[in-house]
């Protein structure tokens, strides 16, 4: 079958520079990227030099790729991602994700900063993501199907692997850090939402709410790679005071929940 040109201009260009297969991918989400602490690098490519590759513009996405080693496994880490909100079609947004599967990745390990809609949640909380709602983002599949990568018409009744989810949950209690799970809802942004828009996605299962991800998610469990996938809750959208959301904040939250994060992250890479 057919690999789409671009994408296999850009995967030839990451061979010469770093040419091991790799099995584990991880996206880091906002104020996330300080994971990289944890990894062994061999090679790291700004997203800048590859060839097709889209430029991340937000504050907090550094916009390169990290290939290295976690516990000796081989994986390549996204530090930043593309958002819809940007400007990019939704097939750029998840773009790396393909890349990433022609490079050998089996598993996806995603994470994102999400304001809290479940009234349990507070800032700072970790949330294991056990399902997502897209809610009017657009689905990167639109358009020709790829059938190098999968079917045309994808189940999505798993798109967060069980057992992993199972796992996460094993490791988070081994290390005596409490996790939450969830709904993922995702928006387009770039707005946060309304007062009223909160309580709607409250009503309607959300657990969390994020402007990334489900796009991403989407073509993984296309291509048939299996994800797992965390929020940090950096905000609460369902809330009576007067106090208004900003990216500062989001950004802050994430960095002070940063270490329980990687901390399972790492030992879920161990475990894979
Ligand atoms: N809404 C949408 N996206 C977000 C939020 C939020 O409250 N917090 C972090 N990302």
């Amino acid at each position: 079958m057919q690999i789409p040109e671009n994408l296999e201009q850009a995967v030839a260009f990451i061979k010469k520079a770093y040419n091991h297969p790799v099995q584990v991918g991880l996206v880091l989400g906002s104020g996330l990227g300080n994971f990289i602490k944890e990894i062994n690098i061999e090679k790291e490519i700004s997203y800048t030099d590859i060839p097709h590759f889209p430029a991340s513009t937000v504050q907090g996405h550094s916009g390169k790729l990290i290939f290295g080693e976690i516990a000796g496994k081989k994986i390549v880490a996204m530090a930043g991602r593309f958002h819809f909100y940007e400007g990019y079609p939704a097939s750029e947004v998840a773009f790396p994700i393909r890349v990433m599967k022609l490079l050998g990745v089996h598993t996806l390990l995603i994470s994102n900063a999400a304001g809290g809609v479940n009234t349990n949640f507070k800032v700072g909380d970790l949330m294991i993501i056990t399902d997502h709602i897209s809610f009017a983002t657009v689905n990167p599949l639109i358009g020709k199907n790829d059938e190098a990568f999968g079917p045309r018409f994808p189940d999505m009744s798993e798109p967060y692997s069980k057992e992993l989810v199972q796992k996460g949950k094993q490791i988070a209690k081994q290390l005596n850090i409490q996790v939450k799970e969830g709904i993922y809802f995702g928006v387009t942004g770039p707005t946060f939402e309304t007062r009223a828009e909160y309580k709607m996605i409250n009503l309607l299962g959300g657990d969390a709410v994020g402007m990334s991800t489900v796009q991403e998610v989407i073509v993984a469990v296309h291509a048939g790679i299996k994800v797992f996938g965390m929020s940090v809750i950096t905000d609460i959208g369902i809330r009576e005071e007067e106090n208004i959301i900003t990216h500062e904040e989001v950004l802050q939250a994430a960095a002070e929940a940063e270490p329980k994060f990687s901390a399972i992250f790492k030992e879920l890479v161990k475990a894979i």
